[in-house]
């Protein structure tokens, strides 16, 4: 907790790691409305320039719309998903059962700190809106790189404490200044990470180095398991 400001400090120590009933429910009605939905999609479709195929763990994955989306633009991945909070795996097991892709996409309860797979089960581990969430971030990172494949990719997205105007302008055109402003004092109540403390989290994990880039309004954190 120490890259955090002592407001984010405190904001995190009550923040809840899970997301617990009933917010789940409030969650998974927010993200099928249009704007989350084409965010998914420009997630899957960054995802989709890292890995195309073979096997692929979404960590905090919540009502699974980003493995839903994944199996659409790429069918030949192997999905898989956990999420610490029980009621949120059960959400994504209807969603995912409502898509007709039961038996498809796998789903389980899990903690990004201790993941339920053994040692290079996955060619890409993913995450989205879940890092500020975690307790132990360094640890989870090193169960990413664990259950890697040597030359996979972890690709860990959310959102920033100090997104720069020009992506918010940018997102502007397409979703309008309103959402933009709702997005922009979001930020005041969660313990998002900014670009920089995001940037040194790396070099404290195995991965030793990462890179950042922007898919919509989600900064990326790029890290590869070297071979
Ligand atoms: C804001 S939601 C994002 C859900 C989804 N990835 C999305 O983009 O819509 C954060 C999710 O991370 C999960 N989570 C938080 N801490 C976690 C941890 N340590 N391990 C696994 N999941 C976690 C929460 O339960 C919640 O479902």
């Amino acid at each position: 907790m120490a890259h955090l400001t002592p407001f984010r400090r405190l904001l995190k120590l009550f923040h809840p790691e899970g997301i617990p009933s009933p917010g789940t429910k409030l969650y998974n009605k927010i993200s099928k409305t249009g704007i989350f939905q084409r965010n998914y999609d420009l997630l899957a479709q960054d995802i989709l320039r890292h890995c195309k195929e073979g096997n692929c763990l979404d960590v905090g994955m919540g009502p699974g719309w980003l493995l839903i989306k994944l199996h659409k633009q790429s069918p030949a991945l192997h999905l898989h998903g956990i999420d610490i909070s029980p009621s949120m795996v059960e959400k994504a097991k209807t969603n995912v059962r409502t898509a007709g892709l039961a038996g498809i996409i796998d789903l389980k309860t899990g903690d990004a700190s201790h993941i339920p797979y053994g040692d290079g089960s996955f060619d890409a581990v993913v995450s989205t809106g879940s890092i500020h969430h975690w307790k132990e971030p360094v640890r989870a990172l090193n169960e990413i790189h664990r259950v890697l494949k040597h030359g996979g990719y972890a690709l860990v997205y959310d959102v920033l404490s100090d997104t720069p105007q020009s992506v918010l302008n940018e997102a502007a055109r397409e979703f309008g200044r309103l959402r933009m402003l709702l997005l922009w004092l979001h930020a005041f109540e969660e313990p998002f990470y900014s670009r920089q403390t995001l940037e040194m989290l790396p070099e404290k994990s195995l991965f030793k180095q990462g890179s950042t880039h922007f898919a919509g309004v989600l900064c990326c954190l790029a890290m590869k398991k070297e071979t």
